[in-house]
């Protein structure tokens, strides 16, 4: 079943595919901004621990995880994470190059993900979770069909607090449901 992740994949207007170390400089020229990092890694100091970033993160443990290429350029990446396969559950996580934001790309590949979840890998349910403050993944979740399902209180350590977060997920059932309307 794993071997379909090490797939590229096509939508509209992004190609879907793994990141390498060629990938460095694209990555970096939003790995470096702080407040692109803000919500999901520490801010890159140098091009080198975006490299060592790309090697441990998307090479040695890159299944699932792919580059969002516009054009050839990096302009972002998404991934599932804690992949379960007796439960059929994974996580959605995903960042986006903010040059590049209020277009959509971020939606599309996420569509993307969202089928080869329940299409390709048999999947049962995708969830994604982000802090209260973070709307702009907030509406992604819902735009892909996501349905809140609570907050997990004082879950994450963030930023030097703990902080609540919001989990949002979609079922079979619920992308069956969906396709008939
Ligand atoms: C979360 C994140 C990926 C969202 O980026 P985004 O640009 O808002 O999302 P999209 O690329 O899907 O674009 C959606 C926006 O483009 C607009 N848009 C334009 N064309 C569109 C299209 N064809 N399809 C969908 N949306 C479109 C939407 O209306 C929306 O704008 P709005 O927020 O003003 O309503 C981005 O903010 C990010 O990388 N944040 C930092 C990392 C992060 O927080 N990750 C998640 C941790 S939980």
């Amino acid at each position: 079943m794993r071997e379909d992740l090490k797939n590229a994949y096509k939508t509209e207007r992004l190609v879907l595919a793994p990141v390498t170390i060629d990938d460095a400089l694209d990555m970096f020229e939003y790995s470096s901004v702080p407040e692109n990092a803000y919500y999901v890694f520490e801010t890159n100091h140098s091009l080198d621990e975006t490299k060592n970033i790309i090697n441990k993160i998307f090479i040695e443990n890159g299944l699932g995880k792919y580059g969002i290429f516009l054009d050839n350029k990096l302009i972002g990446t998404i991934y599932f994470l804690n992949m379960d396969d007796h439960n059929k559950t994974a996580e959605l996580s995903y960042v986006l190059n903010k040059k590049f934001e209020g277009k959509g790309y971020a939606t599309e590949a996420a569509e993307k993900l969202r089928d080869i979840f329940f299409e390709d890998l048999s999947g049962e349910r995708l969830y994604a979770r982000h802090t209260l403050d973070n709307i702009k993944s907030m509406n992604l979740m819902a735009r892909i069909g996501m349905k809140i399902e609570g907050n997990l209180r004082k879950a994450y350590y963030f930023h030097g607090r703990q902080v609540d977060l919001a989990i949002w997920s979609i079922t079979r059932d619920d992308l069956e449901v969906e396709r008939r309307q």
